[in-house]
């Protein structure tokens, strides 16, 4: 992390857990174990659970997220959620493009740029995540990869909207693995990534980017992850579930 050039931000993705009791009762929990957290902390719910999560983080330090967001306005599109109905609710920010989603239904980086664009018009703040699969690893072609997910999920962005986003960066070997990027691998893409920002935009916009990494972080190596210099937080998933690990992530960060 470096704080004096930008934000860190750790944030939970539930994914598909937690029933609307089970929401109030992990928000409850949450709140006050977070409250003098120096990083941006943010609970990306099931759609389900957005109003129970907003009503009971407001006035806290806790922002709330969703988990995707379609990319037209309205229209004969079932089972879609549009940005701005997210907006209506006092939705704050957007996870976009996670692997599950590009896994298991059909997300591709043209349909993340949609969903990118149209989360930035209408004032929400996306979760861009990026990240290659073990056998790209493999084959040596992390950084090619990623580098392009970032630039064709940015296609369009001004400089100013940019301000709005944040990148995770997911390796998806990593994620409900057990198996975490060492931080120096964990750093070495997030500086990629910032390395493209810094050509497409300016280095400003690349310092200024918060850049995530997420996958199995939890409590116990969190410290070491975010200590890196291009390491801006974490995106996390299993242990955002145990309000006492989210919070030693966040005391991690808050350091
Ligand atoms: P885990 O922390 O469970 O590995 O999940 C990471 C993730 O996918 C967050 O979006």
């Amino acid at each position: 992390m470096n704080k004096t050039l930008r934000q860190a931000v750790i944030a939970g993705n539930w994914k598909m857990n937690n029933t609307r009791v089970e929401t109030k009762a992990l928000v409850e929990e949450l709140i006050p174990l977070v409250k003098d957290a120096d990083c941006g902390v943010v609970v990306c719910v099931p759609f389900t659970n957005l109003e129970t999560a907003v009503a009971l983080t407001k006035g806290t330090n806790i922002k709330v997220g969703a988990q995707n967001c379609h990319f037209e306005k309205s229209g004969a599109f079932t089972g879609e959620i549009s940005a701005a109905m997210l907006v209506e609710m006092g939705v704050e920010y957007v996870v976009l493009g996670h692997s599950e989603r590009r896994q298991y239904f059909g997300e591709t980086d043209v349909t993340v740029n949609k969903r990118l664009l149209a989360a930035l018009e209408a004032g929400l703040k996306p979760i861009l995540c990026v990240g290659e699969m073990l056998e790209d690893r493999e084959n040596g072609i992390t950084e090619e990869l990623v580098a392009l997910q970032t630039k064709i999920a940015l296609k369009g962005v001004s400089k100013e909207a940019l301000k709005n986003v944040i990148i995770a960066y997911e390796p998806v070997w990593a994620i409900g693995t057990g198996k975490t990027a060492t931080a120096e691998q964990a750093n070495e893409v997030c500086a990629v990534i910032r390395g493209v920002i810094a050509k497409l935009y300016d280095s400003d916009a690349a310092n200024a980017m918060t850049i995530q990494y997420g996958g199995s972080m939890n409590a116990k190596n969190a410290e070491e992850l975010v200590a890196q210099p291009d390491v801006d937080g974490g995106l996390i998933g299993g242990a955002s579930l145990k309000a006492p690990d989210f919070k030693a992530i966040i005391d991690a960060a808050s350091k």
